[in-house]
């Protein structure tokens, strides 16, 4: 599919808990064609402020294209505003998404940090026709950054919690729930998603035990199109963009500092 530009209509917007909300628009060729881990670029304002466009992962597309998101500055902040029946300026699918498991694999691992468990339902939906086990290990800051994560459970999912205060599921960082799962270098492979240092500590952890993956990074954007090269990444192979290089990459691709 063409990156195509193109106003939908908002179905719903609502808010999961209470820093998450997901938002459902009308977009039927866009859901069509979206790969997993491949991302939209939306205008969230209508006026001049944010300027900007800003980059949401596909959480599902199914009927409809959902977003799953966190009103975190001015351009969230007015997505959390529209309605039903309101337009959306949306620019995609963009980016290069999540390469599939190899073929020995019978174990597949999501690992989620926040708002980076955005792309790992539109992932699992294509992923449990494979027949996988599959595990999120989801971490969040605190009781308001965890919310039912039904769509996981109703497709299979095995979901651990974890929160930095202890208020829901373990106490402590995702890494605290790596024990929960029995990683097989020839059969497990990885997926995350989340704040770098989180990306970093699961880029260890897959190195140490010879575990393949893929991570998708954030980086803050422009152009959205590889034109600008405002989002570039340093990786074992050189710069990359993450809007059109990625945002998925190898997980041991991506060189942290
Ligand atoms: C490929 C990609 C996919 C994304 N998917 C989602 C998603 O599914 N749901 C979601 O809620 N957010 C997602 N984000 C992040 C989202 O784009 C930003 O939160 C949003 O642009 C913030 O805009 P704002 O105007 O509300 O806040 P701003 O004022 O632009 O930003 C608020 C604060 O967040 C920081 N920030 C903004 N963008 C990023 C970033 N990409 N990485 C690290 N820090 C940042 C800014 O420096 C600032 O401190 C994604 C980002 C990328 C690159
Ligand atoms: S945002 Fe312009 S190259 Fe990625």
């Amino acid at each position: 599919m063409d990156k195509i530009q193109n106003t939908y209509r908002v179905i719903s917007n609502e808010r999961l808990c209470a820093h998450f909300w997901r938002l459902t628009f009308d977009a039927p060729q866009l859901a069509q064609e979206v790969q997993p881990g491949q991302f939209v670029h939306i205008r969230t304002a209508d006026g001049l402020e944010p300027l900007f466009r800003r980059p949401f992962s596909i959480y599902r597309a199914q009927r409809y294209v959902e977003i799953l998101y966190e009103p975190i500055g001015p351009g969230t902040r007015l997505l959390a505003v529209k309605q039903k029946g309101d337009s959306l300026d949306v620019l995609g699918p963009l980016g290069t998404g999540f390469k599939m498991p190899p073929e020995r694999t019978k174990q597949v691992v999501m690992i989620a940090g926040g708002i980076g468990v955005a792309p790992m339902l539109i992932l699992t939906d294509i992923l449990k026709k494979k027949k996988y086990e599959l595990i999120l290990l989801y971490g969040g800051r605190t009781r308001g950054h965890v919310y039912p994560m039904k769509e996981f459970k109703d497709s299979g999912v095995k979901v651990y919690i974890s929160t930095d205060d202890g208020s829901v599921g373990s106490k402590g960082r995702v890494s605290v729930l790596f024990d929960k799962v029995h990683f097989n270098p020839l059969t497990t492979f990885i997926y995350t998603c989340g704040p770098n240092p989180m990306i970093k500590g699961v880029q260890e952890f897959a190195a140490k035990h010879n575990i393949g993956g893929q991570a998708s990074c954030e980086e803050i954007m422009a152009c959205g199109l590889g034109a600008c090269l405002g989002c570039s990444i340093e990786t074992k192979h050189g710069y990359r963009t993450v809007c059109y290089d990625g945002p998925a990459f190898d997980l041991e691709e991506v060189i942290f500092y």
